[in-house]
């Protein structure tokens, strides 16, 4: 059985004063998928959120939330069943933490028990402690900070769907990276149908279920990571993976854990983790100099062997 698509867009496109914005974009989203749309700057990612939660409307097609029909919907009650988080977090300044993240939930006529019951419980997943963060103002926050509340806020009303608007892309690589890891953690939890905009295409490889690319209004490819990366379907898509960039990034896809053998013999000097990727195998193996890696568990237990030749293989499971 196919599941019904979460979000259905169908030959939808956008104009701009005559200028095509987004151009007969059709493009199903299931339940609990993090789609992310990837292209560079000005290729029509942000419109087609903005199309989605109603802040602009299409100028022709139609888009489906749920199954419904989005254009005979109120805008504004569309917009409470939607998180959106941008990139520079929209959180009102002269607000506490608590009453930015509490906006939607006060929005929907919940008691104050309840909002603060949700406030409490958004901080602690985001690893925010309420005690610590719940009565900080947005400037008393770092950038990650910030961020972190901006993706609580767009949680709070315990929307079907989320929309992320390059939310990441002004943080500095090391908290980018943490948040990255943050969402796929909080995720894994949630499930969430999440649509996803970013420009950097490492990062849709990272987070991505399947990957949306679009180039001048238009979808490309949109296909998982790995079949992405397996099969481009053009050289706008080949560029913008980076040609010679390829290997490692396809390798950062494969864990450790599917190349594995069967411990045997002494173990080998140095080690990687199971859940580590071939891409830090390889590159452990170029820093020690080495040929073989032992593979350890999280509890440092060997568990198997990664001869460089095992690289090559294809995952066995
Ligand atoms: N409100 C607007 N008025 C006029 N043109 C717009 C508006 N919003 C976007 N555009 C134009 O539509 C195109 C796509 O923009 P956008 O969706 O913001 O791109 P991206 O998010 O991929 O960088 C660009 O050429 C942009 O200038
Ligand atoms: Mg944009």
């Amino acid at each position: 059985m196919t599941p019904t698509p979460m979000i259905e867009l169908s030959h939808v496109s956008r104009l701009f004063d005559n200028a095509v914005a987004v151009d007969d974009i059709s493009l199903q989203i299931n339940s609990g998928e993090l789609c992310v749309i990837v292209g560079t700057s000005g290729c029509g990612k942000s419109t087609t959120l903005r199309l989605l939660n109603k802040l602009i409307s299409c100028s022709s097609g139609n888009i489906r939330i749920d199954g419904e029909d989005i254009a005979g919907l109120d805008a504004k009650l569309l917009r409470r069943r939607m998180g959106y988080a941008i990139q520079n977090t929209g959180l009102f300044p002269h607000w506490s933490v608590e009453r930015n993240i509490g906006v939607v939930p006060t929005l929907l006529g919940w008691s104050p028990e309840k909002i603060k019951a949700r406030v409490h419980e958004l901080l602690e997943l985001l690893s925010l402690p309420y005690a610590e963060f719940a009565h900080k103002f947005p400037s008393q926050l770092s950038g990650g900070q910030a961020q972190r509340v901006g993706v609580a806020r767009a949680l709070a009303g315990d929307p079907d769907i989320l929309l992320m608007d390059e939310p990441f892309g002004a943080l500095d690589p090391i908290t980018r990276d943490s948040l990255q890891n943050e969402l796929l953690r909080i995720q894994s939890q949630i499930n969430k149908t999440i649509v996803f905009v970013t420009h950097d295409i490492d990062e849709a490889l990272k987070l991505a279920t399947r990957i949306v690319v679009m180039d001048k209004g238009r979808i490309v490819q949109h296909d998982t990571p790995a079949n992405l990366l397996d099969r481009p379907v053009n050289e706008f898509v080949q560029s913008l993976l980076g040609q010679n960039e390829r290997g490692l990034k396809r390798a950062s896809l494969e864990p450790v854990k599917t190349h594995m053998q069967a411990l045997s013999g002494d173990l080998p000097e140095h080690s990687v983790n199971v859940d580590d990727t071939l891409r830090q195998a390889m590159s452990l193996m170029y820093w020690h100099r080495t040929d073989i890696l032992c593979v350890r568990d999280a509890e440092n237990h060997a568990v198997g062997l990664l001869p460089m030749r095992a690289l090559l293989d294809s995952p066995t499971a």
